[in-house]
């Protein structure tokens, strides 16, 4: 069975090496995952007043994409040792109205990626621990801090142009395509 997973990416830059990174992961989904990228740049900043009787368009329906989702999978800058607002936005946006969070019980796991040596450790942290309160159960290992990333990092095909750091992703999506299946197996 094909489970459907709603790709959040925390950047909105069009040269996003996060974006990159989402779409070769995508390219090397084993068959069990279907990976949809869910976009966050068009939500209107959450505030408490316009969720009462008509919201915004925009968050009804990236609440319905992530209802529709199996799984959830996040690719992330970091912004200031934290992920970035957009990021923290469509979390926001979709953990609410009081009640009808979104994100509940959908296995997530967690990618960051940054040019520098560290790897977005911070915002790869920060991001899970949001995941408790909204009920994401999270995969724990492998984990991925993507570090030194440049445009060297991809080929022109978009994959990965280092072997090493392909054969990591590789592996980091197979694990997570294992954690989903065994998260969603009927007991
Ligand atoms: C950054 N960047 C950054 N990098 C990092 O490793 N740790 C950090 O705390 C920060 N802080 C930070 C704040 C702000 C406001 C910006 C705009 C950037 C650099 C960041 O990793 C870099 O711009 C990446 O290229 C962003 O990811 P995308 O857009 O390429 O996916």
């Amino acid at each position: 069975m094909s489970r459907k997973v709603a790709v959040i990416v925390g950047s909105l830059r069009k040269g996003s090496f996060n974006r990159k990174v989402a779409r070769a992961m995508q390219a090397m989904a084993p068959q069990n995952l279907a990976m949809e990228i869910v976009e966050i740049g068009q939500l209107p900043l959450y505030n408490e007043d316009d969720d009462q009787g008509d919201p915004p368009q925009s968050w009804v329906e990236f609440r319905q994409r992530l209802k529709a989702a199996d799984a959830v999978l996040f690719v992330t800058p970091e912004y200031n040792r934290s992920i970035p607002g957009a990021l923290k936005n469509a979390l926001d946006v979709g953990s609410r109205p009081y009640g009808a969070n979104a994100w509940g019980g959908k296995p997530g796991a967690v990618i960051s990626v940054s040019p520098g040596a560290i790897g977005g450790f911070g915002a790869n942290h920060h991001l899970r621990q949001t995941f408790v309160f909204l009920d994401i159960p999270c995969m724990q290992q492998p984990e991925a801090y993507l570090g030194g990333i440049s445009d060297a990092a991809f080929s022109a095909q978009g994959g990965f142009a280092d072997e090493g750091m392909r054969g990591f992703v590789q592996g980091f999506v197979d694990a997570y395509a294992r954690w989903v299946e065994a998260y969603l197996a009927p007991a």
